[in-house]
């Protein structure tokens, strides 16, 4: 009994100190607060200022099956918050009716930096952004004019839309854009193992080092820190012959055939399947690609025209330095979870 007595008051600081970590008490005291070690981001804050009620409009909209056209599917299917906002169940995404997309979904956290959208950066702007999934056939088949509708009819949204932004309970297609802005823009991940070793809160294994070490000398001209992406657009040698055109589908320059933003390689653990395509499930797949399965083309990137030697043990150092990039706060984040009303 003595010893439940001193264990239990110590139980409830580790657990109330925790919350406080994960889910600090107010939304100004969370907020967005780069790290001092990232670059500026690319977002501009001033036309859609941070503010705690567009937040939760942003939020709700995001989690919300309304916003396609049959009702079944949300943001949050193809972007799960337990696998870094991305989606990890199939190689190619699944919209409404099952029918599936031709592209794997990419993680959606830290786009407040990043300077282009989609894998071939199709979308240059995060508040046009959610009307390419809205009204793609294969992902939520809808309108805007039905979304809109949808939710003008609803007492729930008109109650969230006025706490939002004030006046009249006028749904509008820009309101709705700047409140998943907000939202999405709250999606930082900084708190993996590799942050805190940044900040001189943690230190890496031996293994993990050597692997951070070969990151730098051999990845880290594209997956540059600490985003790990530089944003540009590249091919990694994937196919000899290109399916998906990629990049040049943008600017319709055949120098850009084949080539994709690279992706940041935070949270890579649990992000897979891997590539534009989702054609490696395992991040040994990837590796192996680089060391042996690099194709030659054009557009080849010249950094891999010889790909990436590395030996099995070399293999396992990477493995193990990017499965510091998982950020467990960012998957446990209660501010980003489904709201429960
Ligand atoms: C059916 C699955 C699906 C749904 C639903 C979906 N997305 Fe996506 N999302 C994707 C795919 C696939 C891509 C990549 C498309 C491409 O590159 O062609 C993507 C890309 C994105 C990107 C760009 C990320 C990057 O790294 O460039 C953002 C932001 C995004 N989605 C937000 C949203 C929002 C907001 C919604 C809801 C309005 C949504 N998505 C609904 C599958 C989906
Ligand atoms: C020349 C630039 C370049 C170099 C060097 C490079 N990558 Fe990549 N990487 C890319 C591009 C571009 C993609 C996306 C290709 C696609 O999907 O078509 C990518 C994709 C990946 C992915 C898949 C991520 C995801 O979410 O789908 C992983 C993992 C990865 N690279 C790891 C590495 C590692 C580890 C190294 C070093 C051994 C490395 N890369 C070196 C450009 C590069």
């Amino acid at each position: 009994m003595k010893k439940v007595l001193y264990i239990l008051p110590f139980a409830v600081i580790t657990f109330l100190s925790s919350c406080k970590k994960n889910n600090v008490e107010s939304y100004e005291e969370w907020g967005f607060k780069p790290q001092s070690y990232f670059p500026d981001p690319a977002y501009n804050f001033e036309g859609n200022k941070q503010d705690y009620n567009s937040f939760v409009l942003g939020r709700a909209l995001f989690y919300d099956k309304l916003l396609s056209s049959d009702n079944t599917v949300s943001c949050s299917m193809c972007h799960e918050q337990p696998h870094g906002f991305g989606s990890h169940s199939t190689s190619l995404s699944v919209g409404v009716g099952g029918l599936i997309g031709t592209r794997n979904s990419p993680p959606i956290f830290n786009m407040a930096w990043m300077p282009d959208f989609m894998w071939d950066g199709g979308i240059n702007h995060i508040e046009v952004m959610p009307i390419a999934p809205i009204t793609n056939p294969v992902e939520m088949n809808e309108t805007i004019a039905n979304v809109i509708n949808k939710l003008q009819q609803s007492e729930r949204y008109r109650k969230l839309f006025k706490l939002a932004y004030g006046g009249s309970e006028q749904v509008t297609e820009q309101k709705m854009l700047k409140a998943l802005a907000q939202f999405m823009m709250m999606i930082v991940s900084d708190q993996s193992k590799y942050d805190k070793v940044r900040r001189n809160e943690a230190t890496f294994t031996q293994t993990e080092q050597q692997g951070y070490d070969l990151f730098v000398q051999k990845c880290s001209q594209c997956h540059t820190e600490p985003l790990f992406t530089d944003y540009s657009f590249r091919n990694n040698g994937l196919d000899a012959t290109f399916d998906d055109l990629g990049r040049a589908l943008i600017t319709q320059q055949t120098s850009d055939e084949g080539k994709f933003k690279v992706p940041t390689l935070r949270n890579v653990e649990l992000t897979y399947p891997y590539m534009h395509d989702g054609r490696f499930f395992t991040l040994n797949q990837v590796l192996d690609h680089y060391s042996s399965g690099v194709q030659q083309s054009a557009t080849l990137d010249p950094a891999l025209q010889t790909g990436i030697p590395l030996t099995s043990s070399e293999k396992l150092q990477l493995i193990a330095f990017l499965k510091t990039l998982t950020d467990y706060e960012l998957l446990n984040n209660k501010w980003l979870m489904e709201p429960q009303d």
